[in-house]
């Protein structure tokens, strides 16, 4: 059977095989930054659209929109995800990054190093209805997929995603755990939905502004900058951005800029579950969640 990611059984999370040496790195190396802002997210979830959006509107007066980074690269290479840069072997990279620093994780909180909870940076955290992310999965694994070899049955990776068997382990675990944390420190992580971002991407925008400490003036407002800063980091623009770079990014597994973008959308699990699947999958939901106050309204 074809596997398109191999993955290994870590501190009861199951953890990229070639993700691994570098989460190890930072778990025992990283030293977090008081004034650090984290984009942390289960993958499939929005970490791009976040990654943009946070570094579009953390950096806003050093940029015009004209001559923006997010022009030239990916939300990727301009938000870094932490154990990637431990695996490149350049950890120092980290160390000359000048205040405040902008980084990604994708792992659970009980795998973050005490450093970053400890710290008084800022965790922005996005979750997204997991019948989506299963999907968006499904088709990014494809793209990987050689021509030569014949995919999972969509079954089969059906049941993996529900018994947890999926890159950074088990989607219930992980938002549970960060869900938690925004209770017990709202000042802290900041959890944000993906559906919700669609709907309201001004009140996103600005509430995430307001959580890293630099919230948009009334003249910003009035100029229409956060408006602007949305269309940056729109769908629309980004993968057609995506489109004219075409280039392989420095993370672990070679990947296009391209992959990172399909359709953008909520919902699209209604084209290829059937109604039997997304019940047992929302019943794993239910269940995985019960008690915690955490919904995922849209599409239950
Ligand atoms: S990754 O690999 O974990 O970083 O992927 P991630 O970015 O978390 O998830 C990819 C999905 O997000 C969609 N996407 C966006 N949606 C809305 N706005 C913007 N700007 C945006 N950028 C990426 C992307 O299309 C993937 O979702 P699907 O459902 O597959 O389209």
């Amino acid at each position: 059977e074809w596997i398109p990611i191999r993955l290994r059984k870590y501190q009861d999370f199951w953890i990229p095989e070639h993700s691994l040496p570098g989460v190890m790195a930072m778990q025992q190396n990283f030293e977090a930054r008081p004034d650090d802002v984290f984009v942390l997210s289960y993958p499939k979830s929005g970490t791009t659209w976040l990654k943009a959006l946070a570094f579009a509107i953390m950096t806003r007066t050093h940029y015009s929109m004209a001559d923006h980074p997010l022009l030239r690269s990916n939300p990727h290479e301009c938000v870094l995800f932490i154990p990637s840069v431990f695996s490149n072997g350049t950890a120092s990279k980290l160390e000359a990054m000048p205040s405040p620093r902008i980084l990604g994780s994708h792992l659970a909180y009980s795998l973050l190093p005490d450093s970053m909870k400890g710290s008084g940076g800022r965790f922005l955290y996005v979750c997204r209805e997991p019948k989506d992310v299963f999907i968006s999965r499904w088709h990014f694994n494809d793209k990987m997929r050689p021509d030569s070899v014949e995919p999972i049955p969509f079954e089969r990776a059906f049941d993996l995603y529900c018994d947890g068997i999926s890159p950074y382990g088990s989607i219930w675990e992980h938002v549970r755990e960060y869900w938690e944390e925004s209770l017990r420190r709202p000042e802290k992580v900041l959890f944000l939905k993906y559906e919700e971002m669609l709907e309201e991407p001004v009140g996103t925008a600005k509430k995430l502004a307001d959580f890293v400490g630099c919230p948009f003036s009334p003249e910003e407002e009035n100029e229409g900058v956060v408006e602007e800063i949305i269309r940056l980091c729109s769908f629309d623009s980004l993968s057609k951005l995506a489109g004219r770079m075409m280039h392989k990014l420095n993370t672990v597994i070679p990947l296009q800029t391209t992959s990172l973008y399909r359709k953008g959308v909520a919902g699209d699990w209604r084209n290829h579950m059937s109604e039997v699947m997304a019940g047992r999958m929302d019943a794993v939901t239910s269940q995985k969640l019960e008690r915690s106050g955490l919904t995922f309204g849209i599409s239950a």
